[in-house]
């Protein structure tokens, strides 16, 4: 398989758009590590430390956590070695002002963007694919039970010890309804703004999962050039 070495993008979506599912296809093909600011907080949030205290609620309301923090964050994370090589933003940035300081950060690093990847999802479709989300508790393999049901025992009995599924708390009916508004508030205008700098690709990201990857790799390989 013909591996890259530089990528730097953003995948970029609503709650439900696949940008999880999509990016761990990515982090094989590219050999770059999938950067997802939502599996962070979760870690934060599981380890109890102070960010993961005061995450935690804002999470399961369905509302963002403060820019300075995020920002805090992802500046931390891209400061570590395996980021040198590239990475796929998963959820991150999110509101505009996380765009402006993402760009200064990396024009800092000397790693701008390649490209963003709008995954584009009908909002009936992510209702059913947030509702139907389950997750291993102990690889973290994303399953769901619509659209991708685990299989009994699931694929990852013998990796894990004890697989155990779990619905995240913030895929609650009412939760997801607010996770959406707050797309379409907060999120949806960074489509213009990456637009703008020529950085936009739009990928269809319903159907198959497979056909999705497809394309989005060609999507990837037209704006990279590669
Ligand atoms: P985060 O974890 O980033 O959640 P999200 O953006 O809401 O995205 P999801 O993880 O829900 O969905 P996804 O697009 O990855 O879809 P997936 O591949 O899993 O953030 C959680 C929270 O953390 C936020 O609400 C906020 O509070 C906080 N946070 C995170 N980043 C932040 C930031 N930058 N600023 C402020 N706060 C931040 O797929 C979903 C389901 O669909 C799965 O079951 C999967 O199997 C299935 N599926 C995937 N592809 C397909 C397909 N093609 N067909 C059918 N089913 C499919």
């Amino acid at each position: 398989m013909d591996v890259h070495t530089i990528m730097r993008i953003v995948l970029l979506g609503a709650p439900g758009s696949g940008k999880g599912t999509q990016a761990q296809r990515l982090i094989d093909r590219y050999g770059v590590p999938q950067i997802s600011t939502g599996d962070l907080l979760r870690a934060a949030v599981a380890a109890g430390t102070p960010l993961g205290l005061q995450a935690k609620s804002i999470m399961d309301a369905g509302k963002l956590v403060d820019d300075a923090t995020m920002l805090g964050i992802i500046r931390e994370r891209l400061a570590q070695p395996d980021a040198a090589k590239g990475f796929i933003l998963d959820g991150f940035p999110r509101t505009l002002p996380q765009a402006d300081a993402l760009g200064a950060l990396l024009v800092e690093l000397g790693q701008p963007l390649e490209a963003v990847v709008l995954m584009a999802v009908d909002s009936q479709q992510l209702f059913r694919r947030l509702t139907g989300r389950r997750t291993c508790k102990t690889c973290g393999k994303v399953f769901n039970v619509y659209t991708a049901p685990p299989p009994s025992p699931p694929p990852c009995a013998g990796r894990c010890e004890v697989p155990e599924l779990f619905q995240r708390p913030d895929d609650s009916e009412a939760t997801i309804g607010k996770r959406l508004e707050v797309y379409e508030a907060q999120t949806r205008p960074l489509v213009e703004y990456y637009s703008a700098r020529g950085l936009l690709a739009e990928v269809d990201a319903e159907g198959d999962i497979d056909a999705v990857t497809a394309r989005l790799e060609a999507a990837l390989n037209a704006r990279t050039g590669r």
